[in-house]
């Protein structure tokens, strides 16, 4: 087998990451040099609290995880407690968690691993707000070469947004840090609503994970419940989409997604569309492509994979 990817993964749990962090912490594909918490769908205490719940219920003490910012670069923070629920991870029981927080900043942890990597070395994995990874961009402009390539949930086009009309919500909470990664100049790969909303939660695909009676498929799928309640409403869907784990499923298994490479820019400065992507489907303005943007799945083989990795818990 081929060496396994060394990856940064920086989220908001959230149901969805928390279905993205199962799906990373226990791929044999992939080497987690550490997890760092961003605010987003709930405050930092909230999240980093969720973070190490669920490095505890997967066991996996052994990965380092950080506390990143709590707050926007220039605006202030938006939650989402109306998706997520009061806790960001309503469904299963709140306790407190063994796992401790690094004490370094998750900011500088990212900047020294990228720092200590060979170039083109490093995966990001970014499911929330990218306040942390362009703040390590702009604090150290030198790191950039050492990035492999950035995976994320984000953004959204021909779907329209979730959270405005015109924008996904980890990118209009903190549009300024996107404008930033989007002109890194590394590869980035995007999974915006025009994809994750092909990926929905269905009674029968939620059944499938509870019976497979783990200890973390049963924390799934209590918190999948919990999502697709709020979501099925809003969509007149049966469940919700599983936006997070979009990334790293396309990590261990590429072939489930249609990418085009194109152009992609952020509105950061209009109230009306702020934090809208603009990607350049038919590459219309000539600007070089800065994206491969996901736009479509096969979404039985998705849970299919997802199944599959609960199952070895
Ligand atoms: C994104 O926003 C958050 O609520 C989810 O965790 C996901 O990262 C979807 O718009
Ligand atoms: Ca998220």
């Amino acid at each position: 087998m081929a060496k396994p990817l060394p990856v940064i993964i920086d989220c908001d749990p959230g149901q969805d990451d928390a279905m993205m962090l199962f799906l990373a912490l226990n791929a044999p594909e992939l080497d987690v040099r550490g997890v760092v918490a961003v605010a987003g769908n709930v405050s930092m205490e909230k999240i980093k609290r969720n973070l190490a719940m669920l490095i505890d219920i997967v066991d996996r003490g052994d990965v380092p995880i950080y506390v990143g910012c709590d707050r926007p670069m220039i605006r202030n923070l938006v939650t989402a407690e109306y998706v997520h629920g009061e806790t960001g991870i309503n469904g299963i029981e709140i306790f407190e968690p063994q796992t401790n927080l690094q004490s370094e900043h998750g900011v500088d942890f990212i900047i020294d691993q990228l720092r200590k990597a060979r170039d083109n070395e490093i995966v990001i994995v970014a499911t929330g707000p990218l306040t942390n990874i362009a703040m390590a961009l702009i604090k150290a402009p030198d790191i950039v070469a050492k990035i492999q390539q950035i995976v994320m949930m984000g953004g959204a086009s021909f779907e329209g947004g979730n959270v405005t009309p015109s924008a996904e919500f980890n990118i209009y909470v903190d549009p300024h840090a996107c404008d930033v990664v989007l002109k890194c100049g590394r590869p980035i790969i995007m999974f915006g609503l025009d994809v994750t909303h092909k990926v929905m939660t269905t009674k029968n695909r939620v059944r499938a994970i509870r019976a497979l009676a783990n200890s973390v498929s049963d924390v799934a799928a209590g918190m999948l419940d919990f999502f697709g309640k709020h979501d099925s409403e809003k969509y007149s869907a049966e469940g919700a989409p599983l936006h997070d784990p979009c990334t790293v499923a396309w990590l261990l298994k590429p072939d489930l997604f249609e990418l085009k490479t194109c152009h992609v820019a952020v509105e950061t400065m209009s109230e009306l569309t702020l934090g809208h992507t603009a990607v350049d489907f038919w590459h219309v303005t000539g600007n070089k492509p800065n994206v491969r943007w996901a736009y479509d799945v096969d979404d039985d083989a998705f849970f299919d994979l997802l199944t599959e990795r609960l199952a070895r818990y």
